[in-house]
C-alpha cells in the first residue's frame, strides 16, 4: 500500500534530477564514481580490517541480547554476519534479496540525498566502504561498514522494515521538492538511526545508530537521563537531533507495523507546508501532546554531556 508517502508520481527506474530549486548540500563526486555515485566494486580488506570487524562484533554482542530489537537479531542470524570478517557485500545481497528483495551496493562515504533517496527507493542499501581504524574502534564521524551493515542491514531482512525504507525513500523526492529534507532527515534520525522499540520483554533498539556504538543501547534503554516518548511523525519531524553525542530523547514505535502505517498513511504534502524550514521542538524537549514513555532527568546533558565527560547515566 502506498498512500501518503509515495507523492511524486516518479518512476524511480532511473535517477530523476533534483530541480535547482532544491537547497541541498554540494557534494563532490569522485571521478571514478559515475551519477549513481556507486563504487565498481566493494574494497578488498586486508587481514587487519577483517580483524577490525570481527572485535567490533564480538563487542556488540556482548551488549546486544536482550537490548536489540528481536527483528535485528534474527536478521543477523539470518544473513549470518558473524560467520567472520568484513561481509562480502554480493552474497549479502543474495541472501537479502531472497528474503526481502533488498540489495547492499559499495559508496564511498557520505552521497548526495538525491542519489540516496534514489537507491533506497529500489531497494538498494547504500553502504560505506572503508572500515574504520583501531584508532577510530569506539567513535567515527563518517559511518563505515560496520555501522553501515551490521547496524542497518539486519532489519532489512524483515518485511515490514524493509517495505518503511523502500518508502521513505520515495518520500525523499517529496521533501525535497517542498525543501524540507531536514524535517524528512529527523524522522530518519529518531527511528531508522535511533529508534526504540516496544516488545513483549520490554524496550528494545531497532535504531543503527544505538546497534552499532559501544554504549548508547544501555544509556538509551537503561539510564534515568533520556525521555522516551511514544512516536508522532508530525512532532519528530519538528524536532531538533545531536549529532555527536548520546540523544537526549528517543521514540518508541510500538511495533514495525507501527512505525509504517505512520508514515505511509501521513498526508505528507499537508505536512511539508504546515512546517517551516527549521525545527521547532529542542531535543530535550516534553510537549503537551506527547505520549511519554518515560521522562528522563536529562541530567547527562544537564551536566554537559560527552564533552563534559559527564557520565551516562
Ligand atoms: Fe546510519
Amino acid at each position: 500500500m502506498e498512500t501518503g508517502l509515495d507523492l511524486t508520481g516518479q518512476a524511480f527506474e532511473r535517477l530523476p534530477d533534483p530541480s535547482s530549486e532544491v537547497f541541498t548540500a554540494p557534494l563532490k563526486r569522485p571521478p571514478h564514481v559515475g551519477e549513481d555515485w556507486l563504487e565498481p566494486a566493494q574494497r578488498v580488506y586486508g587481514a587487519d580490517e577483517h580483524a577490525v570487524w570481527d572485535d567490533l562484533f564480538a563487542r556488540q554482542m556482548e551488549v546486544l541480547p536482550g537490548r536489540a530489537a528481536s527483528a535485528f537479531l534474527a536478521g543477523l542470524d539470518k544473513l549470518d554476519l558473524g560467520r567472520g570478517g568484513v561481509p562480502e557485500f554480493a552474497r549479502l545481497s543474495r541472501d537479502l534479496g531472497r528474503l526481502t528483495g533488498w540489495s547492499v551496493v559499495p559508496v564511498p562515504m557520505l552521497i548526495p540525498d538525491h542519489v540516496f533517496f534514489w537507491h533506497l527507493a529500489n531497494r538498494r542499501f547504500p553502504a560505506g566502504n572503508f572500515i574504520r581504524t583501531r584508532a577510530a574502534f569506539d567513535y567515527i564521524e563518517e559511518p563505515d561498514v560496520f555501522h553501515d551493515v551490521f547496524g542497518h542491514v539486519p532489519m532489512l531482512a524483515d518485511p515490514t522494515y524493509a517495505d518503511y525504507m523502500q518508502a521513505y525513500g520515495r518520500a525523499g523526492w517529496k521533501a525535497m521538492r517542498y525543501n524540507r529534507l531536514k524535517a524528512l532527515g529527523a524522522l530518519y534520525w529518531y527511528t531508522v538511526e535511533f529508534g526504540l522499540i516496544e516488545e513483549a520483554g520490554g524496550l528494545r533498539a531497532y535504531g543503527a545508530g544505538i546497534l552499532s556504538g559501544p554504549s548508547e543501547a544501555v544509556f538509551a534503554l537503561e539510564a534515568r537521563s533520556p525521555n522516551r516518548i511514544y512516536l508522532n511523525v508530525d512532532r519528530v519531524m519538528r524536532t531538533d537531533y545531536v549529532i555527536d553525542d548520546l540523544q537526549p530523547t528517543y521514540f518508541v514505535i510500538e511495533s514495525l507495523a507501527d512505525l509504517y502505517h505512520q508514515t505511509v498513511e501521513r498526508d505528507f504534502d499537508r505536512l511539508y507546508r504546515g512546517l517551516g524550514p527549521g525545527f521547532t521542538y529542542a531535543n530535550t524537549a516534553v510537549i503537551d501532546i506527547d505520549n511519554v514513555h518515560s521522562r528522563g532527568t536529562l541530567e547527562y546533558h544537564l551536566r554537559g554531556g560527552r564533552k563534559s565527560g559527564a557520565r551516562p547515566v
